[in-house]
């Protein structure tokens, strides 16, 4: 398989690179600025990327690489900091720009393979404090804007490229084609990484690998854990056996429906173990959030592995661990690890043949991909994010049986009317929430004592930061009078009108 190298100097668009770079059929992987040259080398990469990075080249504590990368016949592409790199490197001039550049600048661009099919004058999305003021001898300046004399460099006989601009970004106008121009024009890529390859020879993999044994796969009815079951189905059918631990604390009819998918679309063992009843009881008085979420945690791998022991051959486990959890960051002087917060710690006394993760060279929106070619229903694929506590973090206070039925059926009405109303598409996430709040109200000539609903509906990227959705008043008012009318025991509806921060996007 051809790959690209993305080497990593910090910048904050290192993952979108990869994506992007896939996007065009082409596999990329990200390594740390602190990978050795061998181990460079020795992976015959395609190309290279260099990111861009918050440091300056001239401040030796940040990030820099061994200027022998540049001879090693791999051809490279600097991005922001990385071309100010590759400048430094080759003995060119970086300094502190007279003018920053921020935002969405015009560049004049020159023929280049990079600039194919790209108009002379575009717009490109600048973001730099440093600039190169003169280039190094072999290299040629291919783009200028009004404040930097080189936007853009070339040494098309090593292969070389730079560039000051972040052509990763969709504010670049024709940043798409740039990448594709420097992976099919300057590395010769063929385009190999298409989905259905990666089915195809994931299954053989998987296949070779599991033999005539067993896999064991923990089903949580999210996107990830669902679609390594169904490339795990496809390898080796009846040889696994998925594990579904129903905590009670899924959305209404969700356990059903992940039973019926995995039982009736694919060939597989499927174990549900139904333990809301037994949850609810560790639970019993336990009104703190890190404590519930606590108990809620343990309990379900006390349940999970209890259920993985009573397996009579020993098998191997499977994991949807993706890529984004596989990622050194390059990030700080030496490389951190990022959590694993998918990878589980088995514990000593069960005992596995080995562990297997299927997605781990998957972004997100590859894995979707691979699940809506496995036939996996949407609801599945496209599932918005679940906290693994599940509403135990969206009830306050003190879980029962009771409230858990109110909210299931209040989030049940909201996901409804926005699915009718195709409102959803524009949401990363929305949910009700049972804030455990009693209220007066009036209904027919009654007054009524009732529960209070929350609505919280959020638009984001990466749920570091979140805003609050701006649902039109039209569409609050139908779900909020629907929930008053068809669930029972609520009178109150509100809606969550705050960001993040300050506020988090669960309430617990
Ligand atoms: P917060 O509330 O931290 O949520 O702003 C950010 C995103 O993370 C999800 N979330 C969780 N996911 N276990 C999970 O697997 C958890 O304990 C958990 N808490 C929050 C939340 O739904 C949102 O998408």
């Amino acid at each position: 398989m051809e790959k690209i190298l993305v080497l990593d100097f910090g910048g904050q668009y290192n993952q979108l690179i990869a994506r992007r770079v896939r996007d065009n059929n082409v596999y990329a992987e990200i390594l740390p600025y602190t990978t050795p040259i061998e181990e460079i080398k020795a992976k015959n990469y395609k190309g290279i990327i260099f990111t861009g990075g918050p440091n300056s080249v001239f401040d030796m504590s940040s990030p820099h690489y061994t200027k022998d990368i540049l001879e090693i016949g791999v051809p490279v592409l600097g991005i922001c900091y990385g071309c100010q790199l590759i400048a430094w490197m080759a003995d060119g001039k970086v300094e502190t720009a007279p003018v920053s550049e921020y935002g969405k600048i015009e560049i004049t661009s020159k023929t280049s393979p990079i600039f194919k099919d790209v108009p002379e004058k575009n717009i490109v999305w600048m973001s730099h404090t440093d600039y190169i003021s003169e280039a190094p001898n072999g290299f040629e300046i291919v783009a200028v804007t009004d404040d930097c004399p080189c936007a853009a460099m070339q040494n098309t006989e090593k292969k070389l490229y730079a560039v000051q601009f972040h052509p990763e970004v969709t504010h670049s106008e024709y940043g798409n084609i740039m990448l594709r121009n420097f992976l099919y024009e300057v590395c010769g890529c063929s385009g190999d990484w298409v989905m259905d390859n990666f089915i195809d020879n994931t299954v053989a993999k998987l296949k070779e690998q599991i033999g005539d044994k067993n896999v064991i796969l923990g089903l949580s009815g999210g996107v990830d854990s669902s679609v390594a079951a169904g490339l795990l189905s496809r390898a080796v059918g009846k040889q696994l056996t998925c594990v579904f631990v129903d905590q009670g604390l899924m959305r209404k009819d969700e356990g059903d429906f992940v039973e019926k998918t995995f039982t009736t679309l694919f060939d597989m063992n499927f174990v549900r173990v139904n333990c809301g009843e037994q949850f609810l009881a560790k639970l019993k008085g336990v009104t703190d959030p890190e404590q519930k979420r606590k108990i809620i945690g343990t309990e379900f791998f006390n349940v999970f592995w209890s259920e993985i022991r009573k397996q009579q051959d020993k098998g191997f486990f499977a994991q949807g661990t993706i890529y984004p959890d596989c990622i050194e960051s390059g990030k700080g002087d030496a490389a951190v690890i990022k959590t694993h917060h998918n990878r589980v710690n088995v514990p000593d006394d069960v005992e596995f043949l080995g562990v297997i993760e299927p997605l781990a060279d998957l972004f997100k929106d590859e894995v979707r991909k691979v699940g809506e070619k496995l036939g996996i229903p949407k609801e599945l694929v496209w599932r918005q994010p679940f906290p693994g506590p599940g509403l135990g973090v969206r009830i306050i206070g003190e879980l029962t049986a009771d409230k858990i039925k109110i909210l299931q059926e209040a989030d049940w009405v909201l996901r409804d009317e926005m699915a009718k109303n195709g409102y959803e598409k524009n949401l990363a996430q929305f949910f009700c929430v049972l804030p455990n709040v009693m209220t007066v109200g009036v209904m027919g000539d009654h007054r009524t004592y009732d529960h209070l609903i929350g609505i919280r509906a959020v638009t984001t990227d990466d749920f570091m930061t979140a805003d609050w959705a701006k649902i039109p008043y039209d569409i609050l008012a139908k779900v909020s009078n629907r929930i008053t009318n068809e669930v029972a025991h609520v009178n109150r509806v509100v809606y969550d009108i705050t960001s993040k921060p300050p506020g988090t996007v669960e309430w617990e």
